[in-house]
């Protein structure tokens, strides 16, 4: 694992994410991108009762998933039937609604959003859907462009108008979706055609977000050896600078930016240059990123008036951008619809806990329980119990029910305090029913079922009303932002014993940086990052980590 300093970030993967063959689906693409006769589609089936659909059956093969949405959304569909699906213009119409039913469906088990999209944000999301349907692969220009990146052209002044990012996401899976929503404003900024490297898992776990187009990077990109690509490349930004090559005569074939948690000044440096440099001759970049890089955008003198057009709102750009870019595919919004409606759906309130401990997935710890029953009962979260002996409480005619979802690598934790309340009676007379989804006992890596149960739990703990979290977990981070919850955060035990804080209510809900840039662009010179802007702090669980938050909201 790597280190730096002594510090170890809260990766969430011991070994680098390793790329390999074709997943079958990248072909598909195409065809489910239908525009008009879809749309109607689409409409109907939002307009019509659920029922009817059953019995029409002339939808063929995607019944399992209309059945699952009759049964997931019924009474409260037909109810809300008037819910804006769009999301305020931030999603498009005309995607086909059974290739990926969660688009359409999110808004039917989520709150409503709590920081709009601004207009402008919205504008330059249709312009980066125009360019990545125009420069995307298929188009001669994708063709062109990839023709001088295998030739080794280097005179590649941005032709065409296309000019490309690839992102190389690593790491455990809350790293990738980290990265991945990072590596999108980032695109969005310098006017890129975001690229992903789908790896073993991506195309499994997210439906394509860009109309007429796919995100999916081309099994045949021509760059040799791109998924090596590290620190050490001669072409990475720290290198390129390093030798002064940044000059107006200057040329690159690409230009690799290393955004890995523990990754040199020179590589951080790439979060002060102002892309108007060099950078955007170069047609291809390639980034390699473990994590969320935002908060270091913020820091650039030159994006902080575009940035702050986009979001005049700063400690919700996770939320949003993760609300236009990642949809689950129906197999994973499956398992979290069956989930949410059998366990969760009913209760009075939600409380989401992830759990991560670090360095040891199969052994479990008193003192991480501790921790957890010392933060829900500070912060009042969860009720007491009262000993039965003591007289048994009779339960309430219609006492209130509380769902707690947990998540976690060991069930030890759950199946403690699931065992407290039901020996016990709480003291609140509330009804606390407890459930974990998974219980994996080991992280792996690139592996499809393992990653699309990570997901659905994220999606899960999402979908709470209040939310405990591991500091330094890249899972829970996701989890928090996608939600919009403002977490509690578990500080990381240090010597296997609890904290004196057991936990602290968050600034934001957004993620937080982990490897961020910890110097300011104008002198280059190191300094404390987390007083530099107002909406760029120190992170509560990591004190080099840096988020972004609102000032004026703050609570
Ligand atoms: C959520 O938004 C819908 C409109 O889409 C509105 O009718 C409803 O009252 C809102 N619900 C809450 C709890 O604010
Ligand atoms: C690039 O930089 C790294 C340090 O970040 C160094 O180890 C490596 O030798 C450099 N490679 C080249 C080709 O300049
Ligand atoms: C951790 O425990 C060791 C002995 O077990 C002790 O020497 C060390 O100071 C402790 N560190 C902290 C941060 O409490």
């Amino acid at each position: 694992m790597d280190t730096e300093c002594g510090k170890e970030p809260g990766i969430e993967e011991a070994s680098p994410f390793v790329v390999k063959k074709r997943s079958k689906k990248a072909s598909v693409v195409a065809r489910r991108w239908s525009s008009v006769g879809n749309a109607v589609v689409v409409a109907l089936i939002m307009a019509m009762p659920p029922i009817v659909l059953i019995l029409s059956g002339r939808l063929g093969a995607p019944s399992v998933w209309i059945q699952s949405t009759v049964a997931g959304l019924g009474a409260q569909r037909v109810a809300e039937s008037k819910k804006d699906v769009l999301l305020g213009g931030l999603l498009l119409p005309g995607f086909d609604e059974q290739s990926c039913a969660s688009r359409y469906q999110s808004v039917y088990y989520r709150k409503n959003m709590t920081r709009s999209p601004t207009p402008y944000l919205i504008k330059r999301l249709r312009e980066q859907e125009a360019l990545q349907r125009r420069c995307g692969p298929g188009t001669d220009q994708y063709r062109r462009a990839s023709e001088r990146l295998r030739s080794g052209q280097k005179d590649v002044e941005t032709v065409d108008g296309c000019s490309y990012l690839v992102l190389l996401s690593y790491r455990g899976l809350g790293n990738r979706v980290l990265a991945t929503v990072s590596a999108f404003l980032y695109a969005v900024l310098t006017s890129r055609v975001l690229l992903v490297d789908r790896g073993k898992t991506m195309g499994d776990l997210f439906c394509e977000p860009f109309p007429g187009t796919t995100w999916l990077l081309p099994l045949d990109f021509p760059l040799q050896g791109y998924k090596d690509l590290g620190e050490e490349a001669a072409e990475s930004y720290g290198n390129v600078t390093l030798r002064g090559e940044t000059g107006p005569a200057s040329a690159h074939r690409f230009v690799y930016m290393h955004l890995d948690h523990a990754a040199s000044k020179a590589d951080r440096l790439v979060y002060c240059d102002d892309h108007r440099q060099f950078l955007h001759r170069v047609q291809w970049v390639v980034m390699r990123s473990d994590g969320y890089n935002a908060p270091g955008f913020f820091l650039n003198p030159a994006y902080q008036e575009e940035l702050h057009k986009m979001f005049p709102r700063k400690d919700s750009v996770f939320y949003v951008l993760s609300r236009y870019l990642l949809h689950p595919t129906n197999d994973v919004w499956g398992m979290v619809t069956r989930f949410y409606d059998a366990y969760l759906k009913n209760a009075d309130e939600r409380l989401g806990i992830q759990v991560r401990v670090f360095d040891y997935d199969d052994v479990h710890f008193q003192h991480i329980l501790d921790q957890i029953l010392a933060c829900t009962s500070q912060e009042r979260l969860l009720p007491g119990v009262v000993a039965t002996s003591t007289g048994a409480r009779l339960p309430m005619p219609a006492a209130r029910s509380k769902a707690v979802l947990m998540t976690g690598l060991n069930s030890w934790y759950h199946d403690s305090i699931r065992e407290m309340y039901w020996r016990s009676a709480s003291a609140s007379g509330e009804l606390v029913s407890v459930h974990q989804p998974s219980h994996e006992e080991h992280q792996s890596f690139g592996q499809s079922t393992h990653d699309m149960k990570a997901l659905t739990e994220m999606y899960l703990l999402s979908m709470t009303d209040k939310i405990v979290t591991s500091g330094w977990s890249t899972f829970g981070y996701v989890g928090t932002a996608l939600g919009g919850l403002t977490p509690y955060i578990m500080m990381k035990p240090e010597n296997q014993t609890m904290p004196d804080t057991p936990c602290k209510k968050a600034m934001s809900m957004e993620p937080c940086a982990q490897g961020p840039p910890y110097f300011d662009c104008t002198r280059k010179e190191d300094t404390d990052a987390g007083n530099l802007v107002p909406h760029v702090r120190a992170c509560e669980d990591m004190s080099w980590g840096l988020k972004l938050t609102d000032p004026v909201t703050e609570n």
